[in-house]
C-alpha cells in the first residue's frame, strides 16, 4: 500500500521528497556520465543535505560543487572532502575561512576571474605546503562572472602561475542553456594558446541541468557540474528535460480559503514557493490539476485560479505543487520530509541559508 499523497501526519506548508525518484535521477545521470567518460561533480545547492551529497558520491560522482564557503563548511563537517567552490572569494575573513577549510579536506579548488581575487588567494595561501588550485572562470555566454575572451583566460592563468601559494588547474564555465558549442569553442581556443606556452590545463568544467543529456557533445569538457537534476522542477518540465514523475520534491500545501468562484487560497506563499518565475507563467504546477493556475503569491498565501464553474478543492484539502525552481525552495525550509513507501523521515536542510 502506498501512502496517501496528502500526508496527514505532516503540518503544512512543507516539502516532501520521494527517495525512489531521487535514486532514479542520481543513478541515471551517473550512468550517462560513466558511459561518456565525464567526471560528475554535483552542485549541492539544490539539496543542501550532506546525506544526498554522499549518495551522489557513492553512485560515482568525483566530488561536489559548492557556491559559498558556508555550504562547503557544512559539507566538510559531514565528511565530504573533494570540493570545488565556484565563486570569487574576496576579503580577509572569507580567505581565512577558505584556508582553514583547505587545511582540513583532501581536495579544495576554487575559481577566479580577475587578478584581485587571484592576488588575495595567493596572499592567503603563500605559506601553504601545497598550492591552492584555481580554475579560471570563463564567460561563454552565460553573462555572469567569467573572463570575456580566451586571451584574458590565458593572461589570468599566467598570473596564477607567477604567484606563490596558488597554481592554475584549468577552466570553469556556467553556460546558458544551449551554450554547449560556445563552451567548446572558448575552451578549445584557450587550450591552444596555453599549449603554445607549455601550460597544462587538465580540468575543463562545465555544468547545468538544462543541457545535461548533451554534455558529451561539448568539446574539451572533462567534468560536468549539475544540481537541479536530483529533484527536478517545473522549469525543467517546461524544457522537456524531465517529466512530472521525475520531480522528486513537491510542496504540500493546504487549501485555507475558497473566497470566490474560481479562486482558492493555499497556505504556501512566496516564503515557501519563492517568487522565481524562470520565464514561466504562474508559480508552480498543481499536481493532478492542469486546470488550475497558481496566479499570485504574497508571503504566506498562494492564490489559485480556475474556471468559476469548477470546484476542484474543498477547505482543508491538501495539494502537491511542483515548484518552478526547486533549489530556492529548499533554501526556504529548515527541514524536508523524505518519503519511501510508507515511511517518512524528517531531515534538516543543513546548508540552507549559508550565503556567507
Ligand atoms: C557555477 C554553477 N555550476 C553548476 C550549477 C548547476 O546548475 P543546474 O542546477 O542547472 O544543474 C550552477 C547553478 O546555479 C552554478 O551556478
Amino acid at each position: 500500500m502506498t501512502r496517501s499523497p496528502q500526508y496527514p501526519e505532516l503540518d503544512t506548508p512543507c516539502a516532501v521528497i520521494n527517495l525512489d525518484t531521487v535514486d532514479r535521477n542520481v543513478n541515471a545521470y551517473q550512468a550517462y556520465c560513466d558511459k561518456h567518460g565525464i567526471a560528475l561533480r554535483p552542485h549541492i545547492k539544490t539539496h543542501k543535505i550532506p546525506a544526498f551529497a554522499k549518495q551522489q558520491l557513492a553512485a560515482g560522482a568525483k566530488g561536489i560543487t559548492c557556491q559559498k564557503i558556508g555550504e562547503a563548511e557544512v559539507m566538510a563537517d559531514a565528511g565530504l572532502d573533494d570540493i570545488l567552490l565556484t565563486y570569487n572569494v574576496l576579503g580577509t575573513r572569507k580567505l581565512a575561512r577558505l584556508r582553514a577549510l583547505f587545511d582540513r579536506v583532501k581536495t579544495l579548488r576554487v575559481v577566479a576571474d580577475n587578478t584581485a581575487v587571484v592576488e588575495g588567494l595567493s596572499r592567503a595561501f603563500a605559506d601553504s605546503d601545497k598550492p591552492l588550485e584555481i580554475l579560471v572562470e570563463c564567460d561563454t555566454g552565460g553573462g555572469r562572472c567569467g573572463v570575456q575572451t580566451p586571451k584574458a583566460a590565458v593572461a589570468l592563468a599566467q598570473k596564477i602561475e607567477s604567484l606563490p601559494g596558488v597554481s592554475f588547474a584549468g577552466l570553469m564555465t556556467y553556460p546558458s542553456a544551449g551554450g554547449g558549442p560556445k563552451v567548446g569553442g572558448f575552451f578549445g581556443d584557450v587550450m591552444a594558446l596555453l599549449d603554445g606556452l607549455g601550460i597544462a590545463c587538465p580540468i575543463r568544467s562545465s555544468g547545468g541541468t538544462p543541457d545535461m543529456w548533451k554534455a558529451h557533445e561539448v568539446a574539451h569538457v572533462t567534468e560536468h557540474r549539475i544540481g537541479t537534476y536530483i529533484y527536478n522542477d517545473r522549469s525543467l518540465m517546461a524544457r522537456d528535460v524531465c517529466g512530472e514523475d521525475d520531480c522528486a520534491l513537491r510542496v504540500v500545501a493546504e487549501v485555507v480559503s475558497l473566497p470566490a468562484p474560481g479562486r482558492a487560497v493555499i497556505d504556501a506563499g512566496s516564503k515557501v514557493l519563492t517568487s522565481d518565475l524562470l520565464g514561466l507563467e504562474g508559480f508552480g504546477y498543481v499536481v493532478g490539476h492542469p486546470e488550475v493556475d497558481v496566479v499570485g503569491l504574497s508571503e504566506e498565501h498562494g492564490v489559485l485560479h480556475f474556471e468559476p464553474d469548477l470546484t476542484p478543492f474543498e477547505i482543508g484539502e491538501r495539494i502537491e505543487i511542483i515548484p518552478n525552481h526547486v533549489c530556492v525552495v529548499s533554501n526556504m525550509l529548515d527541514q524536508v520530509h523524505l518519503v519511501r513507501g510508507d515511511t517518512i523521515k524528517t531531515v534538516d536542510v543543513a546548508a540552507r541559508g549559508k550565503v556567507l
